[in-house]
């Protein structure tokens, strides 16, 4: 666990983080892209760290790969390259630099490292897990091989490397319908996340879908009542929601994709009233690139996306501290269920 006392100790000691007006007016072109979320007494307290990591990402010849949950301050501040859990696998397979700063959770660290091992990826806090991949183990991907034989186990990215070294192929929130449509197989299993392959069996009906009892504890908190209540109450609301919410939730809404679908999706249709059913940021992360749009409605935080903030950025690439390894053997194996996703994707696009 980060001894967070000591790392604020330790980065006083090097960098000059108080409040200044002076760096927040430097930075006043990185400011642009959130002035409509963040206020300016909060960009003078983020602008310092902001500074330092992007000096320090030049030293260390690193890059940063954000997921859209990330905070506007990390998204918009500090990020090489933001997107969904699909889009950065994708880019860790590229990056050139030596050290990939992966703002997201642990299974996305893990990713990285699984497709690109001879880079140092670092996970700003290493408790920074996910309720999905916490969910399942190997020996769980055992039991249902032994309960559905011969049926393969399409795995979603948020997962271990040792569950995904498991199963036969990975997929994501913007994949999943077609890699299970593409499985030569009847029954198909998917794991850890219930409602996302209630919700593929839904696109998928010739397949016979059984699935492993996990769920996403930002998703499954929302019901489809109190989705109908706040459309009564503010008609006109597009609602839009992530495909890890329970399909009567995903049966009210307007559309339903990964968190970059959503974003092309709000980008596309420029609804009057847009109500995104997911994490939080993802709305503070378009606010400025879409004045246009009302983000109306509640929404949940991700824990532990949340672990993720400037100051513990700052710390890895200060400290290199926080690198994720895998052991090599099941790296091998996960690579393979991975890497079939990556193919299987670019294949079904094209
Ligand atoms: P996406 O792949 O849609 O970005 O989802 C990742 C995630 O963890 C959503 O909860
Ligand atoms: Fe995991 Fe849900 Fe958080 Fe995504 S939002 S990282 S699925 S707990």
């Amino acid at each position: 666990m980060l001894d967070e006392t000591a790392m604020r100790a330790e980065l006083a000691d090097h960098y000059d983080l108080t409040p200044s007006l002076s760096c927040a007016e430097e930075l006043a072109d990185v400011y642009a892209k959130m002035d409509r979320v963040i206020s300016p007494p909060d960009w003078a307290i983020y602008a310092p760290y902001v500074k330092a990591i992007l000096a320090l990402k030049k030293q260390r010849n690193a890059v940063i790969l954000a997921h859209n949950y990330m905070t506007p301050e990390i998204y918009h501040g500090i990020a090489d390259v933001v997107g969904d859990s699909l889009q950065l696998a994708i880019k860790a397979t590229e990056v050139e630099a030596d050290v990939i700063v992966q703002c997201g959770v642990h299974f996305m660290a893990e990713t990285s490292k699984i497709l690109n091992p001879s880079k140092t990826v670092l996970i700003p806090d290493m408790d920074a897990g996910c309720s999905l991949a916490e969910s399942i183990t190997a020996d769980g991907i055992a039991e249902m091989r032994a309960k559905y034989p011969g049926a393969p186990v399409v795995t979603y990215v948020n997962t271990t490397a040792e569950v995904k070294a498991a199963s036969d192929i990975c997929c994501t929130s913007s994949n999943a319908a077609q890699i299970v449509a593409a499985q030569d197989s009847d029954t198909v299993i998917m794991t850890p996340d219930q409602y996302l392959a209630q919700n593929v069996a839904k696109q998928v009906p010739n397949k016979r879908i059984v699935w492993w009892a996990g769920s996403c504890i930002v998703h499954e908190q929302y019901t489809a009542k109190d989705l109908r209540d706040y459309r009564a109450w503010n008609p006109g609301t597009r609602i839009i929601a992530h495909p890890e919410c329970p399909p009567d939730v995903i049966a009210e809404a307007d559309f339903s994709g990964s968190t970059s679908g959503i974003i092309d999706y709000v980008h596309r249709e420029r609804p009057e009233k847009a109500m995104l059913v997911t994490e939080c940021s993802m709305a503070s992360n378009i606010s400025d690139e879409l004045p246009d749009v009302d983000f109306v409605g509640p929404c949940n935080m991700c824990p532990y996306m949340k672990k993720i903030t400037l100051e513990k950025v700052l710390w890895s690439l200060h400290s290199m501290q926080g690198a994720v390894e895998v052991d090599p053997e099941i790296a091998a194996r996960a690579r393979v269920s991975v890497e079939r996703m990556i193919d299987l994707s670019r294949r079904l696009v094209v």
